[in-house]
């Protein structure tokens, strides 16, 4: 494998100078399957990013793919606002079969349009509708999407109105210090008023895939019960399934209010976006929340086959977190390696992050990376962080492949970057 650079010209002529991936990996893809990519001139590459967490199923996963294709032939709705589908049907009872009941969750569906940041709009109004309050307690490293509101709680969008939001600090190991901070901050108002909403990642990921730990999050819920505040777990990109369990906050206690998921739910990077409220938080009047790309049915479709067949037993769950424990343990013993540049390692499942002192070092191994047919991107704070999201479905072949050349990307930087 190598890099190549293919004919980028109607890209660079045509189209908005506010692209970034394509700068990042230019050349020209032209089909995918599973973890693998091919160029237009053949370069095939391996997909250690997925989609920024779309696509946690890999590319055409071919049995989504048939779901899709029969969906497509078969003369049933395609598009149809929220009106009722034997899809959407499905969808709801396949996500309450494998999903919600056996977790004990209590939850209503919102569909709320096709992206993250939908979803995350929509869970803002309603903790606004719910408290009749504004303001929003946010994490340093968290990113919760685009839109306006969605920016203002992302604190890795530095130069965005934050006005509404106030940030609680990032800690791998929080103390006694960052309960304390954590209290003030659900207690002082933001402008006039407390506070109405809190919004974590459980694991962050575009922050530099840092869990939080189970213990921290119990406190969150604790304290925004304490201070009627509601609790919105972002799992839009650390989600179905991507650090082994389906929700990453999974056994810790956080039992969110209002849960978003998005990127990963259809399997095969279609678009969809859902809420998930706890029931007796469904506060919407009828068309309060509406969006024309609500009902995605080829969506819907794709969404149940993916549950069904990975959600309705516990065997990906228990693989993503062996499989993931192994590439945890490689990072750890390449950062041991006496010549590599210094470099921290955090994650969990597939979602794994090296953190080093300084951005052009992370952007050294991804551009390397990248040279070498692997692609990874950088993230974080300074974009310091190399971020890894294989597949759930990578072969062990190819995920150590992937490794192997992550690891001579890194050792090549001590020769200088
Ligand atoms: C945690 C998280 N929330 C929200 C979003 C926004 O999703 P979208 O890009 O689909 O609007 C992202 C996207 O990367 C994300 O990672």
């Amino acid at each position: 494998m190598a890099a190549d650079q293919g004919d980028i010209s109607a890209f660079e002529e045509l189209e908005s100078n506010v692209r970034y991936y394509c700068r990042r990996w230019p050349t020209v893809f032209a089909s995918a399957a599973g973890s693998r990519l091919v160029s237009e001139d053949g370069t095939r590459y391996l997909d250690f990013f997925s989609g920024a967490g779309a696509l946690s199923y890999g590319h055409n996963a071919p049995f989504l793919v048939e779901a899709a294709v029969d969906h497509l032939r078969s003369g049933r709705l395609i598009h149809s606002l929220d009106t009722h589908t034997p899809e959407k049907a499905a969808l709801l009872r396949t996500l309450q079969r494998c999903v919600l009941s056996p977790r004990g969750m209590d939850m209503v569906v919102q569909f709320v349009g096709p992206t993250g940041a939908t979803a995350v709009e929509a869970a803002l109004q309603l903790a606004e509708r719910i408290t009749g309050r504004r303001g929003v307690v946010a994490f340093e490293g968290g990113f919760h999407g685009m839109t306006a509101r969605a920016a203002s709680v992302s604190h890795s969008l530095g130069d965005r109105d934050h006005s509404g939001a106030r940030f609680l600090p990032y800690r791998s190991q929080p103390d006694e210090r960052d309960l304390q901070l954590l209290k003030s901050a659900l207690e002082r108002p933001i402008g006039d008023e407390r506070p109405g909403a809190l919004i974590i990642e459980p694991v962050q990921a575009e922050g530099g895939a840092r869990p939080f730990t189970a213990a921290y999050l119990a406190e969150v819920r604790r304290l925004c019960t304490d201070h009627e505040v509601v609790l919105i777990a972002d799992e839009i990109q650390a989600g179905v399934g991507r650090t082994g369990p389906f929700f990453s906050s999974e056994g810790s206690g956080l039992d969110p209010d209002i849960i978003c998921v998005s990127k990963s739910l259809s399997g095969l990077g279609l678009p969809l976006a859902v809420n998930l409220i706890r029931r007796d938080l469904d506060r919407w009047a009828p068309g309060e929340f509406t969006g024309t790309f609500r009902g995605n049915n080829l969506a819907f479709v794709t969404a149940t086959a993916l549950l069904e067949r990975y959600w309705g037993n516990g065997e990906l769950e228990s693989s993503t977190g062996r499989r993931g424990q192994h590439v945890g343990a490689l990072l750890g013993h390449l950062a041991a390696e006496d010549d590599v540049l210094p470099f921290s390692v955090s994650g969990r499942g597939f979602l794994w992050g090296l953190t080093f002192e300084d951005g052009r070092a992370a952007t050294a191994v991804v551009v390397a990376a990248f040279r070498s047919g692997l692609i990874v991107e950088a993230c974080g704070a300074g974009d310091r962080t190399v971020k890894l999201l294989p597949s759930l479905l990578i072969d062990d072949e190819d995920l150590e492949l992937g490794l192997d050349l992550l690891a001579t990307a890194v050792r090549g930087l001590s020769e200088g970057y």
